[in-house]
């Protein structure tokens, strides 16, 4: 029996209240898997920059790019800006990915989840994300999608989720999930 697949959560939003991080926490609070959670913080990362990225790499990317390498997969939970992927988020991807041919994320089964308060539910950051997991060699759940739309009105005072529906739907989200890590992890 294999053991329990490892999962990093990268939450595109940097700010304290952020909706998306809600959606995070209410996505590893459902306990309804075996999947071990863990986010990775990467708002503090230099933007990317080859010159860098000699011998000497900062050392926010090394410790960034271990993270990523030392887990079996990736679930990105994100909100949209001006109808694509946060700068920040993007950053995270492109240092992870470098050096050339050393790619963390390299093989990493990944999904996405998009939250917005508005009501197509951040789809052109989610498809975005994809684009890039194409290149990235990543395999990404196809189905169910998931964009979480009218999102300020999912949770109550203390942060927590108050809309069954979408608990029910995180629910299978993450089950599918489950099932998705197993069929396509590097062993
Ligand atoms: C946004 N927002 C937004 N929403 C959306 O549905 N589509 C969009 O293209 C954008 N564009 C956008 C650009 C920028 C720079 C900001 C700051 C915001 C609104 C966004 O969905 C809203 O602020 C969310 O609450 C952000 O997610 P968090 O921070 O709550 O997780």
């Amino acid at each position: 029996m294999a053991s329990a697949a490892t999962v990093v959560v990268l939450v595109g939003s940097l700010r304290k209240d952020s909706l998306n991080r809600k959606v995070a926490n209410a996505v590893i609070a459902l306990n309804t898997t075996p999947l071990k959670f863990e986010f990775a913080e990467f708002g503090h990362l230099p933007l990317y920059n080859q010159d860098l990225d000699g011998d000497n790499p900062p050392s926010a990317w090394v410790t960034f790019r271990q993270q990523i390498r030392s887990v079996d997969a990736a679930l990105f939970v994100t909100p949209e800006y001006n109808r694509s992927v946060p700068g920040a988020l993007k950053n995270a991807l492109d240092v992870a990915s470098r050096p050339y041919g050393k790619s963390s994320w390299d093989g990493k089964p990944v999904a996405v989840i998009s939250v917005s308060p508005g009501a197509i539910g951040a789809f052109g950051a989610n498809h975005h994300l994809r684009q890039s997991f194409v290149f990235l060699n990543m395999p990404a759940m196809q189905q169910p999608e998931a964009y979480i739309g009218g999102a300020a009105d999912l949770f109550d005072a203390d942060g927590k989720l108050k809309n069954e529906t979408t608990r029910d739907f995180l629910s299978k989200f993450v089950q599918s999930f489950a099932t998705w890590i197993e069929a396509n992890r590097k062993r």
